[in-house]
């Protein structure tokens, strides 16, 4: 048997000792007795009697070990020209004092917290505060507009709202707090109050009576003690994209969450405890949570958080200059990233500049490594290159090639094998077991490993709805795919109306409503549509009502505002075709899939339910010209 199987059947076959030897890698206050029980809801739960607080594993059991003096983040900022370094006493006593001031605007075990903040040090710092306090973080990424923040108060009514002045974006600064006070404004939910940090690229005025500043309100905190939670206390909700406009509040634990992290460091990456590990990405999103701030913390690595971008942040050398300068021995970004470096320097002259011989490995996640990028990124950085694939759902790598424990032969397009803990299965419609290289639905068999979510926030019955009921036993990821005779998962797209641009999750619903509530609109649809740099663009076409009379230029110029207005810019919908019909199976369904098809150039069957075929004739027409 090879390292991996090993690995893997003892996770299979014993899940609650494989489980409990990785509980003995972190330090709880209480140990737990029990590995997995069932929740009221039947859910299983991971050490639900463990005791502990991640942020003291995170900053201050380092500190207790001796190793306050080594650095735990590192600061680099190509658009403010800022780079700094905490050690991991320094970082401790920052978050220390940010838990401080949160108790003073009444935060306590349980209470939410909003983080709406650029990536800067602060924004980790407030996540570990509230992890500090038992309170719940919920993080937005800055990228989204007011609405979408609103929308994220009024479901996770947090007492607090912790803000930045502004976001710096390449070339031009963005002022958060007037979107954060039309965030509040429109949410039925109103926070006690917004702690802002200003920036002095821009400041923010404090006019509103909840309104306090962040230095103030620091200097005259005291530095609070970690509070014992419980393993199953949640530590945050990250809100992602489903199939409607109402985003999900995925909620992860404590304890599980950082069993998971830590096994996750050596297992999947392969780093050594003071080794420096970078995730290209942002707080905002899943990957920011678990590997700019959780995981590397948890075993004591040095983060790298970085303020810029891969391109134009002034150039495409930028992630190796990081690389170089930081001695980075593992790098994780989105593929995207890496098409997007590879336009600007498609002969990799910039990469031959650095010194690279620190960096092991490049992990790749967000969206599906194609081909031709991986094979770009091994041959002109000379590093192994790993896809490996995973959700906010369950906070880390389901499918991947485990580094620390086998090297496994890279087949391009795969994620490689599911990692120890995960039992990944392809479900036919009737939930029947596919054969290798059958496609069909991505789904976990249950117990779902530690991390993976419980529950979403204060709507159980969408978690059993969308994701455990359509085959009992399973999660249902989403995701469609298959594996191959050896046992690799290939991963081919969403079964849903989620796309990802630029390795951000949207929903298509979710435009489809915006777009649809324009007054010129009768119906429409939303497509992902195939992106040579962004994987995915969105691209909508519309139905007008009966007798309206609009400009297509103008209508489409008003549908992109609409979109970037409601979900922010990060949406990318450029472009709204208007049509005379969407084409539609006899019951009414629009049929997405084959619109997508078209548009991609993709050979396609029409299919047998549809209404009226010559439907599709105008789609070719209008999306060729
Ligand atoms: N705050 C405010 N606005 C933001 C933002 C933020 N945090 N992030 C992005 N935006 C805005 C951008 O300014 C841009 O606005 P514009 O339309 O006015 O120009 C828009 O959202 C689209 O941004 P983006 O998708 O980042 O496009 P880009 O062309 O600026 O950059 C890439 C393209 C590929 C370089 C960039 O998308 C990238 O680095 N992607 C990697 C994503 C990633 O790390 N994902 C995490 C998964 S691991
Ligand atoms: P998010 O929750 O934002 O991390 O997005 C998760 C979704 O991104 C998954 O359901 C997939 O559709 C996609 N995804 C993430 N990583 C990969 C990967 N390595 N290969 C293919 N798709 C991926």
């Amino acid at each position: 048997m090879s390292a991996y199987q090993k690995e893997y059947q003892w996770a299979l076959n014993e899940p609650e000792s494989f489980w409990a030897e990785q509980a003995n890698n972190i330090d709880w206050f209480k140990t737990p007795e029990t590995i997995l029980a069932n929740d009221e809801h039947g859910i299983e739960r991971w050490f639900p009697d463990g005791v502990l607080n991640t942020s003291w594993l995170a900053l201050d059991y380092h500190c207790e070990q001796g190793r306050g003096d080594s650095v735990a983040l590192i600061y680099d900022s190509p658009v403010t020209e800022i780079k700094q370094q905490y050690t991991y006493c320094e970082l401790r006593d920052k978050v220390a004092k940010i838990a401080g001031m949160l108790a003073l605007q009444g935060v306590t075990k349980g209470d939410r917290v909003v983080i709406y903040m650029p990536m800067i040090p602060e924004a980790a710092m407030a996540m570990l505060a509230c992890a500090r306090l038992g309170a719940i973080h919920s993080v937005v990424f800055g990228g989204f507009a007011a609405n979408e923040l609103a929308v994220r108060l009024e479901d996770a009514e947090p007492k607090v709202v912790m803000t930045a002045s502004c976001g710096i974006e390449v070339n031009k600064i963005i002022p958060y707090k007037p979107l954060v006070d039309k965030a509040i404004m429109d949410s039925r939910w109103k926070p006690e109050s917004v702690l802002v940090l200003q920036r002095p690229q821009c400041e923010a005025e404090l006019n509103n009576e909840r309104d306090v500043d962040w230095s103030a309100a620091y200097n005259s905190a005291l530095p609070h003690a970690c509070v014992p939670v419980l393993a199953t206390d949640p530590l945050y909700i990250l809100y992602t994209s489903g199939t409607t406009g109402k985003p999900k509040g995925v909620v992860r634990d404590n304890g599980g969450h950082a069993v998971a992290m830590k096994y996750s460091m050596t297992s999947i990456y392969n780093i050594p405890q003071d080794g420096v590990f970078w995730a290209a990405s942002d707080v905002g999103w899943v990957v920011g949570h678990s590997y700019i701030v959780y995981a590397p913390l948890i075993h004591g690595c040095t983060t790298v958080l970085f303020e810029g971008k891969p391109v134009r942040t002034p150039d495409p050398g930028a992630f190796w200059r990081v690389c170089e300068e930081h001695k980075v021995d593992v790098l994780f970004s989105a593929p995207t990233a890496f098409r997007a470096i590879k336009k600007e320097d498609p002969e990799g002259n910039y990469i031959k500049q650095f010194d690279l011989s620190r960096l092991q490995t490049i992990f790749m996640a967000g969206e599906r490594l194609d081909p031709p990028t991986l094979e770009w990124v091994e041959s002109k950085a000379d590093k192994p290159v790993i896809d490996h694939w995973w959700q906010t759902e369950t906070g880390w790598a389901i499918a991947s090639n485990v580094t620390g424990i086998e090297m496994m032969p890279v087949k391009a397009g795969s994620a490689t094998k599911p990692v120890p803990g995960y039992q990944v299965e392809i479900l036919n419609e009737l939930g029947e077991s596919a054969v290798a290289n059958q496609q069909g639905f991505v789904a976990l068999k249950r117990p779902l490993p530690p991390s993976c979510l419980p529950t979403v926030w204060r709507n159980h019955d969408r978690f059993e709805s969308g994701y455990l009921s359509q085959f009992p036993g399973y999660y249902v990821s989403g995701d469609g795919g298959y594996l191959d005779e050896d046992g690799y998962l290939f991963i081919m797209g969403r079964i849903d109306d989620v796309i990802n641009v630029a390795g951000h999750r949207l929903s298509t619903g979710e435009m489809e409503e915006i777009v649809g509530g324009h007054p010129a609109i009768a119906e429409c649809a939303v497509v992902g549509v195939h992106d040579e740099l962004k994987g995915q663009m969105p691209l909508g076409l519309v139905v007008l009502k009966d007798g309206v009379k609009v400009d297509d230029v103008q209508l489409e110029g008003e549908l992109v505002g609409k979109v970037r207005d409601e979900i922010g810019a990060v949406a990318c919908f450029k472009h709204a075709l208007v049509v005379e019909r969407l084409p539609k199976t006899r019951s009414g369904k629009i049929l997405r899939r084959t619109i997508r098809q078209i548009a991609d150039g993709e050979q396609y069957t029409v299919p047998s339910t549809i209404d009226d075929p010559s439907s599709l004739d105008e789609i070719e027409r209008v999306l060729k010209a």
